[in-house]
């Protein structure tokens, strides 16, 4: 399993500690770009993630929830081994969103809302590097996580077969599922309150890998 921290419900207005604190135990940054749109909450934008990024040698998991994933994608200073997702409900022709992120020279991710179907993002699974699935309704930290997306990771997998896509899930999770989800095929786990709303976020991280079945020291 990797980790990939969201920094939603992090301190943000001291954010590079919040995220050194726990970066030996991750393994990926989670930034969830909102833009009061395709989601109702606002977040920030490539201004505040592109001040981080010579400052964190963690590769950076960039969320779009975003109308115009395509525009924006350029905005982001990014690594080659930084994803930038976008979600499949927000276009008409996600080939656009896939060739400009794409031309950035980093990965590419997909995402999809809970309730849309999930053979949607099948014919694409030969254009990106990785899938988020989502296990609450996107837009806010905090919230239960939805139990049919274990279903979802499973036949998701299922459908990769031997492709190198990575399966990554997002929202809810905590060390009382992770090892669910783990053990239904999640390659990725992104977690936000369970880890920046705890008191102490560095000893959340260490509960969430032991809980995951991967003690870290
Ligand atoms: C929700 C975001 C998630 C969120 C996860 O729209 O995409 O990344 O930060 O937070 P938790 O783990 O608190 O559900
Ligand atoms: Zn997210």
């Amino acid at each position: 399993m990797k980790l990939s921290p969201s920094i939603l419900n992090a301190d943000l207005s001291d954010l590079l500690r919040a995220v050194e604190r726990i970066a030996d135990l991750a393994d990926y940054i989670h930034f969830d770009v909102m833009d009061g749109h395709f989601v109702p909450n606002l977040t920030f934008g490539p201004l505040l993630v592109n001040s981080l990024r010579e400052k964190l040698w963690l590769p950076f998991d960039i969320h779009l929830m975003i109308d115009r994933p395509a525009f924006y994608a350029p905005y982001f200073q990014v690594r080659p081994e930084d994803v930038i997702t976008f979600h499949v409900e927000a276009l008409d022709h996600p080939d656009e969103a896939i060739s400009a992120i794409r031309k950035l020279g980093c990965r590419v991710g997909i995402s999809l809302r809970p309730r849309t179907p999930l053979f949607l993002i099948f014919p694409y699974l030969d254009q990106v590097d990785w899938v988020l699935v989502m296990c609450v309704e996107p837009g806010f930290g905090g919230q239960k996580f939805m139990p049919e997306a274990l279903d979802r990771i499973r036949a998701l997998k299922k459908e990769i077969g031997g492709r190198e896509v990575l399966v990554a899930v997002d929202g809810g999770i905590g060390p009382e599922n992770v090892r669910q989800v783990v053990e239904a095929g999640a390659d990725v786990v992104v977690a936000g309150v369970a880890i920046f709303g705890a008191p102490d976020p560095r000893e959340a991280a260490l509960r969430l890998w032991k809980a995951a079945g991967h003690p870290r020291n």
